[in-house]
């Protein structure tokens, strides 16, 4: 290297920082006592091109780290634009592992979810840290205009959402982009101790299904600090959720924070003790909804929820309870089933802002179950048509009113 003879005539600081910027760059040096496995010392390439090669390199550096018993690891991913194959990283690790994304990940333009549900998978893994504030980018305009018709056909072929955690405990990302993803964005399945914080994730507001981040079947999950605006679900809450706070959440444009649905299916599990508080909703269709399904083949249950100090910017629906979902026509016809999940205890407290429609609370229970323990505290939402003010529904709701409520005409059983 022709700078090694530059070396005698330059400052001793100068030589401080040359030899901390070569260390760095070794082969799976040591860093803060953790081993790092940079995966271009497995051949990796960040030059944005197409290649089948970055897959593989990645995979094994995974599995070293993965492997390795001598403390904690860390795979790290420069600065640079990789292209990835579909990949899945499995566990069960030796030690806690980091996976650090500074550059920017390439999906593939199309990609089925035929073989698994994400481009990118974490498996089985416990004791895991994703961050680096780099970029997954899903590619998704490649598929949304032609390939992507999940919000109209029930029996779509499905696309690959941008990245999946299954079977993962006590993990967290943070500092992290995903932009653009073909379906869904986050998928968090069977996963406890998990925690998202600092993380961005945009795709067009009209984009088909590129809900946020869905969570089903786990536990004990932190999400904050969040910003999320796409054209779905800012965040899709669905069966077997329990004990998952959600603050320092900033949605929109999209579908809002939803709840289910749930109830079409009989294995499903209930969903209890979610909060929502501290959070912004601008511009999305619902602020905050609840859907189970009207034609429903479970008895279970949504319990314990308090959705508290939460801003709405011109949201079209900010508080819905809809317990005759039933899309795509397969309710034979409107109103002819009643909806078998039983809603409960249920706190809307200090919400307020804008409305875009009159509709500003629709509370819409089951005949069969109605909804008990509904609490409404501290509610303002106007509404700023030429229409006239905002307008509450309230069907088959057990519960009570507290404090100032606009709009007030919500009679409880
Ligand atoms: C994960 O962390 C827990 C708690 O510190 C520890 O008991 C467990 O052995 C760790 N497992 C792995 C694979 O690092
Ligand atoms: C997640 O956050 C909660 C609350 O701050 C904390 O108690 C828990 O240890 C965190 N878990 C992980 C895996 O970081
Ligand atoms: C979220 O952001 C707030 C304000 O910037 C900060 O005080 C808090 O520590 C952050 N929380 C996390 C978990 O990053
Ligand atoms: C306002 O009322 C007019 C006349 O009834 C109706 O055509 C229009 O759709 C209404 N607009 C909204 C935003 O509800």
């Amino acid at each position: 290297m022709a700078s090694r003879f530059l070396i005698p005539c330059i400052s001793p600081l100068f030589l401080f920082y040359f030899f901390l910027a070569i260390s760095s760059t070794q082969t799976n040096a040591f860093h803060d006592g953790q081993k790092v496995f940079d995966v271009r010392n497995y051949g990796a390439r960040g030059d944005g091109k197409t290649n089948t090669y970055n897959a593989l390199a990645f995979t094994k550096a995974w599995n070293d780290a993965c492997q390795w018993s001598g403390g904690r690891s860390t795979v790290y991913i420069p600065a640079g634009k990789f292209y990835l194959d579909q990949i899945t990283f499995s566990g069960p690790c030796k030690r806690h592992v980091t996976f650090t994304i500074r550059g920017t990940l390439l999906a593939p333009r199309i990609l089925y979810a035929d073989k698994r549900a994400e481009w990118i998978a974490f498996r089985y893994v416990d004791n895991l840290t994703v961050n680096g504030g780099g970029i997954l980018d899903g590619q998704g305009s490649y598929s949304w205009r032609h390939l992507n018709d999940c919000d109209k056909n029930p029996n779509c072929r499905a696309l690959a959402m941008n990245i999946g955690f299954s079977f993962v405990r006590s993990a967290r990302v943070n500092g992290l982009r995903s932009i653009n993803s073909k379906m869904g964005h986050f998928n968090l399945y069977a996963v406890e101790n998990f925690n998202i914080t600092r993380v961005k994730i945009t795709a067009p507001g009209d984009s088909p299904n590129t809900d946020g981040i869905k969570i089903g079947r786990s536990k004990d999950m932190h999400i904050s600090n969040v910003s999320i605006g796409t054209g779905d679900d800012c965040v899709a809450i669905l069966d077997g959720t329990t004990n998952l706070d959600i603050s320092n959440v900033r949605c929109g444009p999209g579908h809002g924070i939803s709840v289910g649905s749930i109830g079409r299916f009989k294995e499903e599990k209930s969903i209890e003790g979610i909060t929502v508080r501290n959070s912004v909703l601008k511009g999305t269709m619902n602020g905050l909804r609840i859907k189970t399904w009207a034609k429903s083949a479970s008895e279970n249950s949504v319990s314990k929820f308090l959705f508290e100090d939460i801003q709405m910017i011109n949201v079209r629906n900010p508080i819905v309870i809809d317990q005759q979902y039933c899309p795509h026509n397969l309710c034979d016809s409107p109103g002819k089933y009643n909806s078998h999940v039983q809603i409960k205890d249920v706190k809307y407290t200090s919400i307020w802002g804008t409305s875009a429609t009159q509709a500003a609370l629709m509370l819409q229970c089951s005949k069969a179950f109605p909804c008990q323990g509904v609490e409404l505290s501290d509610i303002n939402l106007v509404y700023k048509g030429r229409n006239g003010s905002v307008t509450a529904t309230c069907e088959n709701v057990g519960g009570w009113v507290y404090g100032k409520i606009v709009p007030g005409d919500c009679r409880m059983r």
